[in-house]
């Protein structure tokens, strides 16, 4: 008899003594590619962009996926071609989605620190909207557009202050931030865009923050917003767009989120309680697209149990997954050969790195032994993206399973690649 048990809800599931990502075993993964290794399920990326994109997107509205979440060329292409714009925050991320065939018209350029550079190669290519994050960036855009001779489109980035209930790192509308233009200097900042010759006011944006895993901060910010654009109204200042930014949370453990269906219908609803149908609209989703869509495959190398604590140290460790260490992030951690008589043991999941702060869960029950494969959930975003090469460790391969195959999306850094740059004198 087959035994089959869905993991969170995910594409994981433990099937016939075996774990399994999309019918592939995580056990053949492992061997095949070694480890650390991620893992993704396209089929779980693609359900997610759809659900959205059936429940919001319109002439009018669209979803604009945001890159530093996994800005893998392969989850790009395929976001692409489900029919997503893409909200970037360097050139390097603007290279990325260039390079994938995205139209520039569906790319929107969020982010504190635009430099004369960026600023000037934006403009150039096209893009559809430059979110500005202060009036300095915005004084700096005009610069450059009057030189170029060519209308910059921006939006203001409005800070409304509001709590989004998540990590304070994750916070990002609340007026203790870097982002965004605080309520009380924005109207300077609509004003100044709304005259300046080389300027193409066109939008309103915000981001409150991530990880959010309820509706009302959403709620909130589409009222708080709407507010704004009669204020401007009355100040004969018109806008076609409202970037409402991204943020929706996703199940790590056991927290209760809104689906992304409940999420689409209640920013629909907002949207027609304010009266705001007529206007463009753009949502910049990240985590709660790729999130759940992957795992982090890491070895046991050793169970050590000689000090006050019992560590299983693993071949993956923060430079692969640095939520826990930055956010105090949980994520689970399944052990594949279940079936061995390994006594379970209170333990800590540690890295090979030379830090405290190495550790991938902490206080965890698992029956483990030397060798074993530990599948990590929700490393789909926010994951590889965050990812380094401290203690000059090479980046792990990547892998998304695609009808049933396991297919490699980006190799494992050789040691030689970290070195590559390097020049000794
Ligand atoms: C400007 C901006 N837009 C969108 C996102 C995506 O957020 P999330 O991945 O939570 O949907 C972020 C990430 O924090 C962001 O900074």
């Amino acid at each position: 008899m087959m035994l089959t048990m869905k993991i969170n809800k995910m594409n994981l599931e433990h099937k016939n003594k075996s774990y399994m990502i999309d019918n592939v075993s995580c056990k053949e993964i492992a061997n095949n590619f070694g480890t650390p290794c991620f893992v993704y399920s396209e089929e779980a990326i693609s359900g997610s962009f759809k659900k959205i994109k059936d429940i919001f997107c319109t002439e009018k509205r669209d979803v604009y996926y945001s890159v530093k979440a996994n800005s893998n060329l392969t989850i790009l292409k395929l976001l692409l071609n489900l029919g997503s714009g893409f909200d970037i925050v360097s050139m390097g991320e603007l290279d990325r989605v260039l390079k994938i065939g995205a139209d520039p018209k569906k790319i929107v350029y969020s982010g504190v620190g635009k430099s004369e550079k960026d600023i000037e190669r934006s403009i150039k290519i096209g893009i559809h909207c430059i979110n500005v994050e202060s009036i300095e960036e915005l004084k700096r855009i005009s610069m450059i557009a009057s030189k170029l001779k060519i209308n910059a489109p921006v939006a203001i980035r409005v800070n409304p202050n509001i709590d989004p209930g998540s990590h304070e790192y994750i916070a990002t509308g609340l007026n203790s931030t870097k982002f965004g233009i605080n309520l009380n200097n924005m109207m300077d900042a609509f004003s100044f865009a709304h005259t300046e010759d080389f300027i193409n006011l066109i939008g309103i944006d915000y981001h409150i923050g991530s990880q959010i895993e309820t509706l009302e901060p959403f709620i909130e910010a589409v009222t708080s917003v709407a507010k704004i654009i009669k204020q401007l109204k009355s100040n004969q200042i018109d806008l076609q767009l409202i970037d409402m930014g991204g943020g929706l949370g996703i199940t790590y453990k056991n927290n209760n989120v809104p689906s992304i269906r409940e999420y689409g219908e209640a920013i629909n609803k907002a949207i027609k309680d304010n009266n705001l149908e007529d206007y463009n609209i753009i949502l910049e989703l990240g985590r709660s697209l790729v999130g759940n869509a992957g795992y982090l495959l890491t070895k046991v190398e050793y169970i050590k149990k000689d000090s006050e604590k019992n560590y299983v140290i693993v071949d993956a460790g923060m430079d692969n997954l640095i939520r826990p260490a930055l956010y105090d992030a949980w994520h689970n951690i399944s052990c594949i050969n279940v079936n061995k008589d390994a006594e379970e043991i209170l333990c800590d999941v540690v890295g090979p790195v030379c830090e405290c702060a190495d550790f991938l869960g902490k206080d965890r029950k698992l029956s483990v032994q030397q060798n074993d494969i530990l599948v990590i959930s929700s490393c789909g975003a926010y994951a590889s993206s965050m990812s380094s090469n401290y203690n000059s460790r090479p980046r792990p391969a990547e892998i998304i399973i695609k009808k049933g195959q396991a297919v490699i999306i980006s190799r494992k850094e050789e040691i030689s690649d970290l070195y590559s740059r390097e020049i000794i004198i």
